[in-house]
């Protein structure tokens, strides 16, 4: 099968590549991949060129985007152009193609959801109103009933319910899914949207402050800082560890109807937990405060989909992930410039 992997060359793309290895691999980005495959080098608006490169593919993975949900409200235009009018190119180069991919696996993500659904004692089932900035101003953290204003308990996300994204980089993801899936049935391909949760793991950009928190924090704790930790740490979220990603990513190429599946382990760590478990290792300080704008509270994957569509189960903890991160960071000599953020 001959697969296209556009924004292959990134972290998620480079641990994908050891699972689709068996089949004929391009990748199109600005930037050359570390591994070995066919590479054209390309803009993702760039439609005419990405047509010539999707044309004869079975397979696309997409996995070019920005990520950062803080940085997003900054650069508003950047983030529409790269992942909103991005996915829009690949549908024109897809609809231009004399053959036309039979499958689109979209890296989307469990932004898209916002904060989600949560169970109130007298209400069930419910959406909390996106926190004020008057209640993080008081340091009111807790999402809370739409209704009756009591505390809520977060549940898992799941495929079905609503989205209701809360930055302009979650809203750039669910137009990426929506253009997609509306578009697959006319163009004659099945589209696999897959959202993913926290993912982290060796590759990952530690040098940046919108890094992923656990590749910023085990950048602090080396250079001997204190990690500052947001809310007042129980914020929570579903850490994965990158290759149990790109092997989920090598399965979803095997799907042969169009689907939408959580990738998570569906296990909640506190930002505070995370935190301990890394400064623990290095005797640095962990100090609480803070918040960021667009942040959400809760974060947990419902895992049944990806277990059953996709027959997997997350295989890495937490600690061993992190322990994982941390050798590479060392043993790539990430962390030389001391005087990056
Ligand atoms: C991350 C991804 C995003 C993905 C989403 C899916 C990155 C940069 N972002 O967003 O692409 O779509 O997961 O769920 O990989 N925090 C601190 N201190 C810090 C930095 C962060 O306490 O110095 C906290 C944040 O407030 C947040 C948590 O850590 O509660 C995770 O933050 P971050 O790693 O930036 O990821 P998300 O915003 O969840």
């Amino acid at each position: 099968m001959r697969v296209i992997m556009i924004g292959g060359s990134g972290f998620i793309g480079q641990h994908t590549a050891k699972f689709i290895s068996n089949n004929d691999l391009c990748v199109y980005d600005l930037v050359p991949p570390s591994f070995q495959a066919d590479y054209v080098q390309g803009d993702i608006l760039d439609e005419k060129r990405l047509e010539k490169s999707v044309d004869g593919s079975d397979a696309v993975i997409f996995l070019a985007s920005l990520i950062s949900v803080p940085r997003s409200f900054d650069a508003l235009a950047d983030y529409m152009n790269v992942n909103a009018c991005g996915a829009a190119s690949l549908i024109e180069a897809i609809k231009n193609a004399n053959k036309r991919p039979k499958k689109v696996v979209l890296s989307s993500s469990a932004a898209v959801y916002g904060e989600g659904a949560y169970a109130c004692d007298i209400h069930g089932k419910v959406y909390p109103l996106p926190r004020t900035q008057d209640q993080l101003d008081r340091g009111s953290w807790e999402p809370r009933c739409p209704y009756c204003g009591r505390e809520v308990k977060p549940l898992p996300q799941a495929e079905e319910d609503e989205l209701r994204p809360l930055s302009p980089y979650a809203l750039t993801k669910q137009v990426q899914e929506w253009l997609i899936t509306a578009m697959a049935p006319r163009l004659g391909y099945k589209a696999i949207v897959l959202r993913y949760f926290n993912v982290y793991g060796p590759g990952q950009r530690p040098d940046s402050p919108y890094s992923g928190v656990i590749t910023k924090f085990i950048t602090q704790a080396i250079r001997e800082k204190h990690l500052q930790v947001f809310e007042d740490g129980l914020q929570t979220r579903d850490y994965i560890y990158v290759d149990d990603v790109g092997e989920i990513n090598a399965r979803a190429l095997e799907l042969e109807e169009s689907a939408t599946i959580n990738v998570g382990t569906g296990i909640r760590t506190t930002v505070l937990q995370l935190a301990r478990l890394i400064a623990d290792r290095h005797g640095v300080d962990v100090v609480v405060g803070g918040y960021r704008q667009g942040d959400i509270r809760h974060s947990a994957a419902r895992i049944d989909l990806m277990r059953t569509m996709l027959g997997w189960q997350p295989r890495m903890t937490i600690e061993e992930g992190v322990a994982a991160t941390e050798n590479w960071m060392r043993e790539s000599g990430q962390l030389k410039n001391e005087s990056s953020p």
